[in-house]
């Protein structure tokens, strides 16, 4: 089985991308800017904007996080993105989620300047990768399919199953991989033989929130196996939704975790503030 480093290659992207960036504000004057809107408190929130920043800045990016109480009104936050969207200076905004139970969460994505939605998630961008032509694509997904392309994984005529649906990596991570022309299935906590669908994967990518909830019987003898989670079991450590000890002697390829696919979310969602800085210049 070989480790799919994605701690390696999101610290060589990171690097590549530090120098175009000081190419870009050399040559052009824009230096790419990211606002990442935190709503509360959650601790998990807190550490993901935190390294999100800690990269931005690392890269020659400018990086504001804005901090807002649990109690913001969605009309303020609401009037806060009309602001960002009409700042020049802004290139990139990115709105953590879960936001708080009072906020409605398609609203604010939906107030985002495509232009400027970074993770992907505005209906425009959605609509714009299902027909083909991506502009701002979420960076999961994206790190995902980065990935798979450094270690020489062609998805192309392969099976892929996802487990999980989410508008966040399940369904753009499905359909990224029918784009390079695998065969894609999506399944999730209702789909009925799960084990046994999955174990018909050349490539598995389990995005489910569950720790461990993949075990040798869901994975096919040389397969792919790509994990997404980030959970935390009764000792607090971060553990993966796949057993990475139980199907390491199985699987041809599996990504760690943690040092899988978290780091390449971060370098992913660089490229693509770095993009939109770019775009502003023509
Ligand atoms: N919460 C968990 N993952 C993400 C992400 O990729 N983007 C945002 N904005 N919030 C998240």
């Amino acid at each position: 089985m070989q480790v799919l480093n994605g701690k390696e290659l999101a610290l060589k992207k990171r690097a590549v991308l530090a120098e175009k960036t000081a190419a870009l504000i050399k040559e052009q004057g824009i230096r790419p800017c990211l606002v990442v809107v935190l709503v509360g408190e959650n601790p998990a929130s807190q550490v993901y904007v935190r390294n999100k920043e800690k990269a931005a800045v690392e890269a020659g990016f400018e990086s504001r996080i804005l901090r807002y109480p649990a109690d913001l009104s969605e009309d303020k936050l609401l009037s806060l993105l009309d602001e960002l969207n009409q700042d020049t200076s802004v290139h990139g905004i990115l709105v953590q989620l879960p936001l708080p139970a009072q906020i409605r969460e398609d609203l604010v994505l939906e107030a985002i300047d495509p232009a400027k939605d970074v993770d992907g998630f505005h209906p425009f961008n959605v609509g714009r990768l299902w027909t083909g032509d991506p502009l701002r694509v979420p960076s999961t997904p994206a790190g995902i399919m980065a990935l798979l392309e450094e270690y020489g994984i062609n998805p192309a005529g392969k099976k892929a199953v996802v487990i999980g649906r989410s508008n966040i990596v399940g369904k753009p991570m499905a359909e990224m991989l029918l784009a390079a022309d695998a065969t894609v299935t999506i399944a999730h906590s209702k789909t009925e033989n799960l084990a046994q669908l999955a174990s018909d994967a050349d490539i598995l990518v389990v995005a489910i929130g569950r720790g461990h909830f993949v075990g040798p019987d869901f994975v096919k003898e040389g397969a792919v196996v790509i994990d997404v989670g980030m959970n935390r079991n009764d000792e607090g450590k971060l553990i993966g939704d796949v057993d990475f000890e139980a199907v390491k002697n199985k699987a041809a390829f599996l990504t760690p975790v943690p040092g899988g696919v978290g780091p390449m979310t971060i370098a992913m969602l660089l490229e693509q503030t770095f993009q939109a800085a770019a775009d502003t210049k023509d």
